[in-house]
């Protein structure tokens, strides 16, 4: 009995005599708990963006060219957007709104960046159900009946602060996060 005493316990550092067994058990979890974080770690790694993928998830574009009343289109994340110089005149005709008459309140400084606030920069997809607005692109002039853009699908007129006046759409057209340094504009 004594010598089974002996396999079955042992002195820890308080003193104190735990089994072999639960030795064993702690020991097994400890080495489970080692592989757990060996297998998730990668796991991250693997889960973290590389630098190919963030540098295809923003979208740069210089707005040198686009003149006052002109805009263009840019692919930002694959969809559409677009890159707008406001005429002063548009400019004036955003801010003469009051925002709480409109159905998705925002002032033409809060869809802008202080500084540049003629250059409208937006998602070109419809909020109502995705299709693009009609805009000056390329000389185009369909601008609908609030001289911003105007989305045939379905008749959502959109004004020169690109907000939602008319139509099915819900919300204005989407302000995406970006920057600008002197005339380039990166998107995301
Ligand atoms: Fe634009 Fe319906 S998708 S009005």
């Amino acid at each position: 009995m004594a010598e089974n005493a002996a396999i079955d316990t042992a002195t820890t550092e308080t003193g104190g005599t735990v089994r072999r067994r639960d030795f064993i058990n702690i020991a097994a979890v400890s080495a489970a708990g080692i592989g757990a974080v060996s297998v998730v770690y990668p796991l991250i790694s693997q889960m973290s963006a590389s630098a190919d993928v963030l540098a295809e998830s923003t979208t740069e574009v210089d707005f040198s060219a686009v003149k006052p009343g002109q805009a263009i289109k840019a692919i930002f994340q694959k969809q559409p957007v677009f890159i707008r110089n406001l005429t002063p005149a548009e400019v004036a005709a955003a801010k003469a709104v009051d925002p709480t008459s409109l159905r998705d309140p925002q002032t033409l400084e809060e869809r802008t960046k202080t500084g540049h606030e003629n250059m409208l920069i937006t998602m070109g997809v419809c909020t109502h159900l995705g299709c693009i607005p009609l805009g000056p692109f390329d000389g185009g002039t369909v601008l609908g009946e609030f001289g911003g853009y105007f989305c045939p699908c379905h008749g959502s007129h959109y004004d020169t602060a690109a907000r939602v006046r008319k139509g099915p759409a819900p919300k204005n057209l989407h302000v995406p996060d970006y920057k600008i340094d002197g005339t380039v504009v990166t998107i995301g």
